[in-house]
């Protein structure tokens, strides 16, 4: 259809060159297909435990229809800062350093925009979240990337961190696991992170949202290390290891300017986050371990079932050590990973994401999450193999 009015006029110049996100594109294609197995989703296959999805009933049988405090529910608030201070080692005042908002995607926003002036830097390790560059150029922020690699279990090489570095780079985002890759930073490499930062007098962002999907090693949290308390803005949600993507809570710990800050961009953005989804996180901070433990063993046992074939069909994929995605090399087959999705997608009916989705480093990289049935993921890796062996054997 024809256009019918003049975009360059009407739409702002800013937002007409940012690319919509890669994934969205590529699944409008995978979602025309009749019997494609998706391992593109970036959420839990399970439904949220019964027990959260009661607390909004019970919340709306109370009549809890109303706005709240536009920090959060104070009990909220309280719970939030016994969760983190027991899981993360570090203590925040529920009163006025913790921030509570629309998924962890309204609240980083919301982060970005409250401590980037112009022009001001922030640097990230990639690939990475899809929103991660767009939001820092949204804010007004330059994007600085660092490749991360699948020889360092693709955390950061502190040293390239370093040479990446120039005046004017405020902060450094980072998410540990990582989406996609699942990576993780050691306590070390965190260390040497944290005396660079030090030394460069930078903040840290610290996307949390994974951690309690870690599979090996247990997880660190920057804002837990010696004197990073008060450098660091903790964020975290319910989405994923309580499997509450819908609900759309998140929530920011910081020193207090930082919360306020943040909270007057939310105030007039949103308000607040809806109550009733307020109530479900209370009960998913008390009640919700043992559930989350259980959807964790799952994704484990998937995590290596799928990474073992991949690599036995010729796709090198290391192992992930939280999140649940692999993210297998798939450029021994000749083609760019948009290439090789679109293959996939056509012969073998099995739906990935392409790794330039996730930024120039993510090129020669496929998503695969194995957020689905093992049942999925052995019909998916059995179609993949098929599809695979009779590209070779045309070769
Ligand atoms: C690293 C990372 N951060 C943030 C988000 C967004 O989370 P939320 O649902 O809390 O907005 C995602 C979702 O995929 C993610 O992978």
């Amino acid at each position: 259809m024809e256009e019918s009015i003049n975009p360059s006029k009407f739409v702002a110049k800013h937002i007409l060159d940012i690319p919509r996100s890669g994934i969205r594109a590529f699944f409008a294609i995978a979602a025309t297909m009749d019997d494609a197995i998706s391992l593109g989703i970036g959420e839990p296959d399970f439904v949220t435990p019964w027990h959260i999805r009661e607390a909004a009933i019970f919340a709306l049988e109370k009549g809890k229809t109303s706005y709240t405090d536009n920090l959060g529910l104070k009990r909220l608030r309280n719970e939030i800062s016994k969760y983190v201070e027991k899981n993360y080692s570090v203590s925040y005042n529920p009163e006025n350093e913790i921030v509570v908002g629309v998924g962890v995607s309204e609240i980083l926003d919301c982060t970005l925009r409250a401590i980037i002036n112009p022009g001001d830097m922030i640097m990230y390790h990639e690939p990475c979240f899809v929103s991660y560059s767009p939001s820092i150029s949204l804010a007004g922020g330059i994007p600085v990337a660092i490749k991360t690699r699948p020889e360092d279990n693709f955390s950061f090489n502190i040293d390239e961190m370093k040479a990446a570095w120039k005046p004017g780079c405020k902060a450094i985002l980072i998410n540990f696991p990582t989406n996609p890759t699942g990576g993780v930073a050691s306590r070390k490499q965190l260390e040497q992170l944290a005396a660079f930062v030090k030394e460069k007098d930078m903040l840290v962002i610290s996307d949390e949202i994974y951690s309690e999907l870690t599979y090996e090693g247990g997880h660190t949290s920057i804002a837990s290390l010696p004197g990073m308390r008060d450098r660091s803005v903790f964020i975290h949600g319910f989405s994923k290891a309580f499997a509450m993507t819908g609900f759309r809570i998140g929530y920011a710990c910081a020193p207090k300017a930082i919360i306020e800050g943040i909270m007057k961009i939310h105030q007039y953005e949103v308000m607040c986050a809806p109550i009733i989804s307020q109530e479900c996180a209370i009960e998913a901070l008390k009640n919700g371990k043992s559930d989350m433990e259980k959807m964790r063993d799952q994704y484990m046992r998937r995590r290596d079932f799928i990474v073992r074939r991949f690599n036995e069909m010729g796709l090198k994929c290391h192992l992930p050590s939280g999140t649940f995605y692999a993210f297998p090399n798939v450029s021994a087959f000749g083609m760019n990973s948009m290439e090789f999705a679109k293959c996939v997608l056509n012969s073998a009916k099995v739906a990935i994401v392409p790794g330039s989705a996730f930024g120039p480093s993510g090129e020669g990289y496929a998503r695969a999450s194995f957020s689905t049935s093992l049942q999925n993921l052995i019909k998916a890796a059995d179609r993949m193999e098929a599809a695979l062996d009779k590209l070779s054997a045309g070769k």
